[in-house]
């Protein structure tokens, strides 16, 4: 996120623009003052390889009702801000989007009660915004990576490779919890990266009987030699009834069908700090660059742009579109119906799945694509 900021802010300077940060999100624009704050090309410096996110971030209640918006709007034209760049997920890129569709009226409200003047208001008459995506969860439709997946994904990995150690040593088990929310592209990723053992994610929840599955599984796994067993639980995981699996009921089957010496890590919020990756670098920079592009080039009749990428190269796609894509799996995934989901998520979800069940000889439903 923060490579995002820098390359919005010094592309910004670079085409003749003043650039502005808001603190602690959609809480500075209501708070305006000294959270809203002009930046200059130096103060964005080393900013590339800094995690998390410097500027803050913050659940805002008020930036939810008119009110706040309202005063959002009134601090953004006393600094004379006609344009929004937002980073983050589906629930802030809405946000940006409704503030935007509600302008024209909040500016008459405005004016209404003196607050800017006439000029003002046909100066500001509309507000430009631009979505750029800020998860780990790698969630969005309608773009391939969000910014911050990939790092994530490089912890994960980091963090089973030095798991093994133990587990190879001792001869051990381990339960590995990722983050994700409802999405299983971390702990997907993370088993094709890691080749571990077995895997639960929530668009290909286990089928009956799974825990013996996954037992015979690691079971052939240690006959053919292998001292080491991991597991990834996605924290969204469910089987296919919708009810969510933990870590301990797998260490359970692990240790008391298996005899396994097993321990859980959860990885926790160490997927998500620590310095981003290269690729996250660039993806943020590049994007943040076409951010500003597109909010200059924005034709105020058209939908909200969101920026993405698209097959390595990158795309402007409607950022409701894309909202509603990404509302959709969660829906499919509440309705049981896993085939829309896997394939809602990402053309490549699927085969990525077929990727790992094949090069592991594990995952679920392994009888019907294994070799023996
Ligand atoms: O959406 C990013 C994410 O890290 C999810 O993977 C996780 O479920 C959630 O945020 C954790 O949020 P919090 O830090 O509020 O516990």
């Amino acid at each position: 996120m923060n490579a995002a900021v820098r390359a919005v802010v010094r592309k910004s300077i670079s085409s003749g623009c003043d650039a502005y940060i808001v603190r602690e999100g959609y809480e500075g624009l209501v708070e305006g003052g000294i959270y809203i704050q002009e930046m200059g090309w130096e103060d964005v410096r080393g900013w590339l390889s800094e995690g998390g996110t410097l500027i803050g971030t913050a659940r805002c209640k008020s930036f939810r009702e008119r009110a706040g918006r309202l005063k959002a709007a009134k601090n953004l034209i006393a600094r004379g801000i006609d344009a929004l760049i937002v980073c983050g997920g589906d629930g802030s890129l809405t946000g940006a989007d409704l503030f935007r569709s509600e302008w024209p009226g909040l500016l008459d409200e405005l004016l209404k009660a003196g607050e800017i003047s006439q000029t003002q208001r046909e100066t500001y008459s509309s507000l430009n915004i631009c979505g750029l995506v800020g998860s780990i969860d790698n969630d969005m439709s309608l773009t391939d990576a969000t910014i911050g997946c990939y790092s994530s994904l490089a912890r994960i990995c980091q963090a089973v490779d030095y798991i093994d150690a133990t587990a190879s040593s001792h001869s051990r088990a381990f339960v590995i919890e990722v983050m994700g929310r409802h999405c299983g592209w971390l702990a997907l990723m993370a088993g094709v990266a890691t080749g571990a053992d077995f895997i639960l994610i929530p668009e290909r929840p286990p089928l009956e009987g799974w825990e013996k599955e996954m037992a015979n599984v690691i079971k052939k796994h240690r006959e053919n030699g292998k001292r080491q067993t991991i597991v990834i639980v996605a924290e969204g995981a469910t089987d296919i009834n919708q009810n969510a699996i933990s870590v301990s009921f797998v260490k359970d089957i692990l240790a008391n069908d298996l005899g396994l010496d097993t321990r859980i890590t959860t990885l926790g919020h160490l997927q998500r700090g620590g310095p981003p990756c290269a690729y996250d670098r660039m993806l943020a920079t590049i994007q943040g660059y076409d951010a500003v592009e597109a909010v200059l080039q924005m034709d105020p009749k058209k939908p909200s742009p969101m920026i993405a990428i698209t097959e390595n190269k990158l795309t402007r796609q409607p950022l409701m579109e894309a909202v509603a894509a990404t509302h959709e799996v969660v829906t499919a995934l509440k309705a049981k119906d896993f085939d829309k989901a896997m394939q809602l998520r990402d053309s490549e979800f699927e085969e990525y799945f077929t990727a790992y069940q094949v090069t592991t000889k594990a995952g679920s439903m392994t009888e019907a694509i294994l070799p023996e």
